[in-house]
């Protein structure tokens, strides 16, 4: 029976096989415990409370300014609805850059708030804290391409790893963090054959948002998806719903019946 038809928890060691047994990995963002439910009850397989929460769910322009307490909060409200996906909790800015010490404080207080794994952005910078991490038994979740905590080094969103020297940069440190320890890796929007010779080259899964249909599994903001995060639409987002559309009309409409007194009616009232 594939992992996918199982009832049971997804954990760990079920992501890393899913890679052995070809089936691919559905991943995708909450930050709340209504949201986590629902994503949850649909059979995804990794729920991530990303840092996106900053620009999707606060409203600032990059995923910096969302601090440790504000993640703990999205960590602890997510991992009331979930009981079966995976949970990763995405370290935000400065939460593991200072020092491996405060790396595996921070982490470890999101492991307390419900979290089953960390995610950290870079290669070769976060190398001695994915060990310690995963010494003490925190499983870490890699991530390298476009990673969002570098915008102002990269100066806008743009593709990454198409300069041949970038590219074996990137590989090298794909197979530095596995070795390293990690369960796997997110590879953010990179040529599809650079993420298909990454995803060759390791035995742990990669799980790609704009790194094409190669990888082991897929990732995507939740709110993106959906089309209720609308300010703009990376190429590499599928809207699967409008909700954004679908809110806007339902608001208005409960705005015209108030106001036009249809709402509410002698059924929604008590004699
Ligand atoms: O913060 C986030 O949502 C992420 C995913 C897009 C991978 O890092």
């Amino acid at each position: 029976m594939s992992v996918h038809e199982q009832k049971k928890k997804i954990t760990v060691p079920d992501v890393i096989q899913m890679k052995a047994l070809g089936q691919k990995i559905t991943a995708l963002t909450a930050y709340d415990a209504l949201m986590a439910r629902l994503l949850d009850e649909s059979g995804v397989d990794v729920i991530l409370v990303g840092d996106s929460a900053a620009m999707v769910v606060a409203g600032y322009e990059t995923t910096l300014p969302i601090t440790m307490a504000e993640m703990l909060y999205h960590v602890r409200s997510v991992r009331r609805g979930v009981r079966r996906a995976l949970l990763v909790a995405d370290m935000p800015f400065l939460s593991y850059q200072i020092s491996v010490e405060e790396g595996i404080r921070n982490a470890g207080l999101f492991l307390q708030a419900g979290a089953e794994a960390v995610k950290v952005e870079g290669g070769r910078p976060v190398i001695p804290l994915v060990e310690k991490l995963v010494d003490f038994g925190i499983p870490v979740m890699g991530h390298l391409g476009l990673i969002p905590q570098s915008i102002h080094k990269f100066g806008s969103y743009k593709l990454q790893g198409k300069d041949p020297a970038i590219a074996k940069k990137l590989k090298k440190e794909a197979r530095m963090l596995e070795e390293a320890g990690i369960f796997s890796l997110v590879l953010e929007k990179i040529p599809v054959q650079l993420a298909q010779e990454i995803t060759d080259s390791l035995r742990i899964p990669t799980i790609g948002i704009g790194a094409g249909p190669h990888c082991d599994g897929q990732i995507l903001v939740s709110h993106d998806m959906l089309g209720l995060f609308d300010k703009f639409k990376p190429r590499f987002v599928r809207r699967y719903a409008e909700l954004a559309h679908i809110m806007r009309q339902a608001f208005a409409n409960y705005i015209r019946d108030v106001r036009h007194g249809e709402f509410p009616s002698e059924a929604e009232s008590f004699e």
